[in-house]
């Protein structure tokens, strides 16, 4: 499980973290538990990128559609962003780390969207490694908002049709400044992509776990970077 060298792991690694509240339920304990244990997975799992060399990593922390869940989980998991946007992210900042996020910002309390801004600013020189976080994200959404701005150019002059590309495009979404994944995990079973950065994972591998995000350890990460390594990655090309 060492052997994986730096020439095989993916420059970025999209994580869609599920099961939390299975792992919960299988212990019979409240949901909440299982959002808690899973912050902690969060943490260790983004130390070890960083070891295992992993450029980018995005975790899909909040979807859109999140927002539909009953009010007291919602406001479970924004207490823990809260928590981890003001204590934990600090070691990250102090280990290079330079971080994003990604997602719909005004849906997100006042004080939350400030932190999220801040931590941008004070990281935007660090270059170690992007920990990318979607937060109140949703790839069909954030793509309507790219059309919607490319449209609004076009009807201002700005542009013709004929300028629109893939490189144009790409430039109008959230995740501008950051390469498209060459992976993506999906823990839990579940074998979907949920909204999820549909533009982004065009030529991206899938890898879907049965283990449980709070179960995740960093040792089924690398065994899950050898099965990628393994994998031959053809781009539409023979
Ligand atoms: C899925 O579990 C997980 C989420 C709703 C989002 C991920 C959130 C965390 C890992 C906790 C906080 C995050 C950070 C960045 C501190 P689920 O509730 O859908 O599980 P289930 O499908 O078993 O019900």
């Amino acid at each position: 499980m060492t052997n994986v060298t730096t020439k095989t792991v993916p420059a970025h690694l999209a994580i869609i973290m599920d099961g939390n509240g299975r792992w919960a339920q299988k212990r019979g304990l409240p949901r909440a538990m299982g959002h808690k244990k899973g912050a902690e997975t969060v943490k260790e799992i983004t130390r070890a990128c960083g070891e295992l060399g992993i450029k980018y990593l995005t975790l899909y922390a909040f979807s859109t559609e999140n927002w539909q869940r009953p009010p007291e989980e919602v406001d479970t998991l924004m207490g823990l962003l809260r928590d981890y946007l003001k204590s934990d992210l600090k070691e990250i900042q102090e280990n290079g780390v330079r971080i994003r996020f990604i997602g719909e910002r005004y849906m997100l309390d006042s004080d939350i969207a400030g932190q999220m801004e801040k931590l941008e600013q004070e990281t935007a020189a660090n270059n170690k490694m992007t920990l990318c976080i979607a937060l109140s994200y949703g790839s069909r959404q954030e793509i309507i908002a790219a059309a919607r701005k490319i449209a609004a150019m076009a009807k201002a002059g700005q542009i013709s049709p004929e300028d629109i590309d893939i490189k144009m495009f790409s430039d109008m979404l959230y995740t501008r400044d950051i390469p498209d994944p060459d992976l993506v995990l999906r823990t839990s079973g579940e074998q979907r992509v949920s909204n999820y950065l549909l533009w982004q994972l065009a030529y991206a591998e899938l890898f879907f776990t049965p283990t449980l995000w709070p179960d995740f350890t960093k040792a089924e990460l690398e065994a899950v970077l050898t099965d990628y390594s393994n994998r031959e990655r053809r781009y539409g090309k023979v």
